[in-house]
């Protein structure tokens, strides 16, 4: 395994071990808050709206830079490049990459099927016809082997129970020597990351307090480190697995089948 960026190092980490292995920053594991947080009705009521609502303004940077890195990979790539987005939401990165690359075939699964009538929504408002979405588990993905050229899953391998498995059905459905990449918010991200991160999250209905609270006990306590989604890849049969950085409490693994 090669780390070409980010590391895996504890920041300002404070507390005692988790069962995870690294030491703990944020609480996380609140068993009841976690099953909401990790259930596809949550997403349908009240996560998806949230999340789809405040996630792009605060996390622009980091969805650029994600769609700047699979741009890359796409332009060696022999057209039409075909796109797996898992736990796709309302399709922000999907939206984006469609919007950059018209030569790109994006297909976003769900397992919400409300996230993905709202990704249908957007897609519809943006005009696209180059990427579509459908419902799909992340641990039983809805496609033959070697369907794809490039997957991409975007803060979402925290909520599958087996993240593992998910990585093997991602590694099913990619032809050989492709590649994936998997994003998400970094269990150590330093405590001021997350706050100056929840600080820019803004709407009338919620009280800045119980959104940092939320963020660090049920989002990012419940999350993974960089080097576990890299080892998470490893044993799901990846080779060249590498950690890049991205701006923000977030990381980037990129992983080769
Ligand atoms: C934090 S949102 C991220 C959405 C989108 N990738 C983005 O960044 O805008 C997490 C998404 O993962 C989806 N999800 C969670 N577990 C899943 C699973 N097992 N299979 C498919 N989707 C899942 C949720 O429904 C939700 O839409």
């Amino acid at each position: 395994m090669s780390f070409d960026g980010g590391t895996d190092a504890p920041s300002s980490a404070i507390g005692s071990d988790d069962k995870r292995g690294g030491k703990r920053i944020y609480p996380g594991e609140r068993g009841f808050l976690k099953r909401i947080h990790d259930s596809a009705w949550a997403w349908d009521i009240f996560q998806g709206p949230i999340y789809n609502r405040l996630i792009g303004p605060a996390a622009a940077d980091y969805f650029f830079t994600l769609a700047d890195r699979v741009e890359r990979e796409a332009h060696g790539c022999a057209a039409p490049m075909r796109i797996l987005d898992v736990g796709a939401g309302a399709g922000t990165m999907s939206l984006l990459l469609a919007r950059a690359l018209p030569s790109l075939a994006i297909t976003g699964i769900d397992y919400s099927p409300g996230q993905v009538r709202a990704a249908r929504r957007m897609k519809k408002r943006a005009g696209l016809d180059n990427c579509r979405f459908q419902l799909g588990n992340a641990m039983n993905i809805p496609f033959a082997a070697e369907s794809f050229d490039l997957a991409i899953s975007v803060n979402s391998i925290k909520h599958w129970p087996d993240p593992v498995r998910g990585l093997v059905e991602i590694g099913r459905v990619l032809r050989p020597r492709s590649r994936a990449f998997i994003a998400e918010v970094d269990r150590r991200a330093s405590p001021a990351a997350l706050r100056e991160f929840a600080d820019k999250y803004r709407a009338w209905f919620i009280w800045p307090p119980a959104m940092r609270w939320c963020l660090g006990n049920v989002v990012f306590g419940n999350s993974y480190t960089t080097g576990e989604v890299a080892d998470f890849a490893s044993r799901a049969g990846f080779s060249a697995v590498s950690i890049q950085e991205v701006p923000g409490p977030f990381f980037l693994v990129s992983a080769t089948k």
